[in-house]
C-alpha cells in the first residue's frame, strides 16, 4: 500500500497544467487553461485546467479528477501505476507501506481493504495447489495468463479455510463486515466461500473490495456475491473495468454483458472491452462510469425475454445520459448463447460482427413499444405516443429526439408537431444557438459543501445539524470523515484523491465543476461562508418563529413555557422592536 500522506505530497508537487500540457496543448484563457477535451469529440474547447485549484473539468462530457486522475485516464494507467509515473517524472520512489507492525489504531475502511487484500492474495494462492479448479477453468477454455489478468482465484473446501490467513482475527467483527466469514445460529463461523472459483472485484484504485464465487460443476447458487459493505456498492461497480481501462480508451467502446465468465472468455479470445454489472440491472451510476470513458456502450444480453427485460432496464437507465456523441446500442444473441459460448462456437470475428451492428437505441426503443400497442387501432396508435411520453422527455439529446419523435409519428400515423405536442416537448428548432445551461441560484447548503471542497477545514464549523438530509449534507459529512486522514492544510485535489471510490464521488466533480470559473470567490471564501453560516442560522430562528408563532395562536401565551415565552419574545423582539409580554406604559 503506498502511504496516503506521499500520494498528498505528491499532489502538491506536481502541477497539473505542466502534466497535462505533455500531452494535450493547454491554452491561457483567464485564470485557467482550456483545450479541447481528450476524453470525447468536441470543435470548441469545454475542458478547463485550473492551476489554482489543481484539478481538471470539462464542461462537455464531465470528465473531472486530479493529476492522477488525469494519467489514469488519459493513458489508461491504473492508481498504483500513475503514482509511479508522477512520482518517477520528479525523481522519486514509491515507498511501500508494509501491512504490519504499525500498532496505531486504523481506520475501519483500511482494515477492511487491507482484509479483502489478504484473502484475494489466498484465494489466488489457493488455485496454484487445486487441480480440481484449474481443470476446471482449463475446460472453460481460459489460459492462466487470463486468469491472472483477473486475479481469479479459488476458495477451498472446508468450512474455515480462512482461518489460515486470519489466525488471531478469524473471530472478530471485522471478518463479518466484510463479508468473507458468516455466523450460524450457534455462533459458530464459517466461511462463505467454501469450494469455488473466485472472481475478485476490482475498484479504480486497483483495491479487491468484493467477491464473486462460482461453483465447480453443480450446485446451488451458482454465483454467490459479497455482500454490499461501506466498500461495495453493487449498483456502482462493475467486474472488469480496471482490466478493461486500455482497451476502452483504444476502441472507445464498452460492451457490457451478464456474465463474470462472459468477460473473461471475451478477455480470452481478445475482446478486451467487455465488463459485467455484479448479477444485478445496470444502473444511471453504471452509464455514466462507463461513459466517462468512452462514446458507445453495447448492451450484450441474452435473446429471450429476460434478456430484453434487462436491455429495457439498461436503456431507461441511460438515457438522461445520452447526448449526440454518447450512443447506446444492444446486441441480442441466438437462443440459449452467451457471449463465451457464441465466441467459442462462432470466434471472435463473428462476436465483433455483432457488436458493430448492434441495434440502435432508438430502433429497440420503437420495437418495444411496438410491441406493446396495436398499432391498427386509434387507441392502439394513441397509446404508443402515451407510452413514448415519458422515456422522450428524460432525452435530452435533441437530434436524437428528434428522430425518435419523427419515427414515432411515422409509427402512429401523426404529423411530428402533433407527437411533440401529446408527448409535451418542445420541437427542435436547428437554427437557434445552443442555451447555456441554466442553473437556479444554489441553495445554501450546495454553497456550503462547494465552500467545503474549496476548503475543507470549514466543515468542522458547519452546523451540521441545521441541514435537512441531502446529498450536499452527505458530500459535508463524508469530508468530515476524511480529515483525519488528510494534511492539516489539505486542498481541493488532496481531499478529491481520498474520495476517489466514494458513492458522492460524481456528485462532488459536479459541484467542483460549478466553482472552476469562481476566480475571486478564492479570497473571498471566508466571507462568503460566514454569509452562509448567518443566512443558515436566520433560518433556524425563523422555523422556530413560526413554531413558536403558530403554538402561541394556537393555546395563546400561556400555551408557552417559560422558556418558550422568553424565546419567542426575544425572536419577536429581533424581527419588529416590539415584545408581547412587556405591558404597555
Ligand atoms: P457460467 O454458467 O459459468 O457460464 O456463468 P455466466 O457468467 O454465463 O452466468 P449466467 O449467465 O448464468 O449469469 C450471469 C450473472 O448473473 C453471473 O455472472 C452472476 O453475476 C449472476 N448470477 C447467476 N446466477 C446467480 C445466482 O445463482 N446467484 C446470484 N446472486 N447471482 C447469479
Ligand atoms: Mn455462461
Amino acid at each position: 500500500m503506498i502511504p496516503e500522506s506521499f500520494i498528498q505530497d505528491l499532489l502538491t508537487r506536481i502541477d497539473i497544467v505542466d502534466l497535462i500540457d505533455r500531452h494535450v496543448r493547454l491554452k491561457k484563457a483567464g485564470a485557467n487553461y482550456m483545450a479541447c477535451c481528450p476524453f470525447h469529440s468536441e470543435k470548441t474547447p469545454s475542458f478547463t485546467v485550473s492551476p489554482t485549484k489543481q484539478f481538471y473539468h470539462c464542461f462537455g462530457c464531465g470528465a473531472h479528477g486530479t493529476a492522477i486522475g488525469f494519467l489514469m485516464e488519459y493513458q489508461g494507467l491504473g492508481f498504483v501505476e500513475a503514482i509511479q509515473e508522477m512520482a518517477s517524472s520528479i525523481g522519486v520512489a514509491v515507498p511501500d507501506e508494509r501491512r504490519d507492525g504499525d500498532s496505531e489504531k486504523r481506520e475501519t475502511l483500511r482494515d477492511l481493504l487491507e482484509v479483502m487484500g489478504r484473502a484475494r492474495d489466498f484465494y489466488k494462492e489457493s488455485l496454484k495447489k487445486s487441480e480440481k479448479a484449474i481443470n476446471y477453468l482449463k475446460e472453460r477454455g481460459l489460459s492462466g495468463e487470463t486468469a491472472a489478468r483477473f486475479g481469479i482465484g479459488y476458495a477451498p473446501e472446508g468450512w474455515n479455510s480462512l482461518k489460515a490467513v486470519f489466525p488471531d482475527n478469524y473471530d472478530s467483527q471485522e471478518l463479518i463486515a466484510a463479508g468473507l466469514v458468516l455466523e450460524n445460529e450457534e455462533g459458530r463461523r464459517y466461511d462463505r466461500f467454501r469450494d469455488r472459483i473466485i472472481f475478485p472485484i476490482i475498484n479504480a484504485k486497483g483495491a479487491t473490495i468484493g467477491f464473486g464465487g462460482r461453483v465447480i460443476e453443480q450446485g446451488e447458487p451458482k454465483y454467490l456475491n459479497s455482500p454490499e459493505t461501506s466498500l461495495f456498492e453493487k449498483g456502482r461497480e462493475l467486474f472488469g473495468l480496471p482490466q478493461a481501462r486500455q482497451t476502452l480508451r483504444a476502441e472507445n467502446r464498452a460492451i457490457v454483458v451478464e456474465g463474470y465468465m462472459d468477460v473473461a472468455a471475451l478477455a480470452e479470445r481478445g475482446i478486451g472491452n467487455a465488463l459485467a454489472t455484479l448479477g444485478t440491472a445496470t444502473t444511471r451510476e453504471h452509464t455514466q462510469k462507463l461513459f466517462r470513458q468512452v462514446d458507445s456502450v453495447v448492451f450484450c444480453f441474452d435473446g429471450d425475454m429476460a434478456g430484453r427485460k434487462a436491455a429495457w432496464r439498461a436503456l431507461e437507465n441511460a438515457l438522461d445520459s445520452l447526448t449526440e456523441i454518447k450512443s447506446v446500442s444492444f446486441v441480442f444473441l441466438p437462443d440459449g448463447e452467451d457471449p463465451d459460448s457464441f465466441t467459442r462456437k462462432r470466434g471472435k470475428a463473428a462476436f465483433e460482427k455483432l457488436i458493430r451492428e448492434a441495434m440502435p437505441l432508438s430502433s429497440f426503443l420503437i420495437n418495444e413499444l411496438k410491441k406493446q400497442c396495436d398499432l391498427d387501432s386509434a387507441e392502439g396508435r394513441a397509446r404508443l405516443i402515451a407510452e413514448a411520453k415519458p422515456l422522450l422527455l428524460r432525452l435530452s439529446a435533441p437530434l436524437l429526439r428528434l428522430q425518435l419523435v419523427k419515427r414515432l409519428a411515422e409509427e402512429g400515423g401523426f404529423s411530428q408537431t402533433e407527437v411533440e405536442r401529446l408527448s409535451g416537448i418542445k420541437g427542435y428548432a436547428p437554427s437557434a444557438p445552443p442555451e447555456p445551461p441554466k442553473r437556479a441560484a444554489p441553495s445554501l447548503p450546495r454553497t456550503l459543501a462547494r465552500l467545503a471542497l474549496q476548503r475543507p477545514l470549514l466543515v468542522s464549523r458547519i452546523p451540521l445539524e441545521l441541514l435537512p438530509p441531502s446529498k450536499e449534507r452527505a458530500i459535508l459529512e463524508a469530508i468530515i470523515e476524511n480529515l483525519p486522514r488528510l494534511p492539516s492544510v489539505p486542498n481541493y485535489a488532496q481531499l478529491r484523491e481520498q474520495l476517489r471510490g466514494h458513492s458522492l464521488e460524481a456528485e462532488c466533480d459536479a459541484l467542483a465543476g460549478e466553482w472552476i470559473h469562481l476566480q475571486l470567490a478564492e479570497d473571498k471564501i471566508e466571507q462568503e461562508f460566514l454569509d452562509a453560516l448567518t443566512r443558515l442560522e436566520e433560518g433556524k430562528r425563523r422555523t422556530k418563529f413560526a413554531d413558536l408563532q403558530k403554538k402561541a395562536s394556537q393555546f395563546g401565551l400561556t400555551g408557552l413555557t417559560t422558556e418558550e415565552k422568553e424565546r419567542y419574545s426575544q425572536l419577536l423582539l429581533e424581527k419588529t422592536g416590539a415584545n408581547p409580554l412587556k405591558q404597555p406604559g
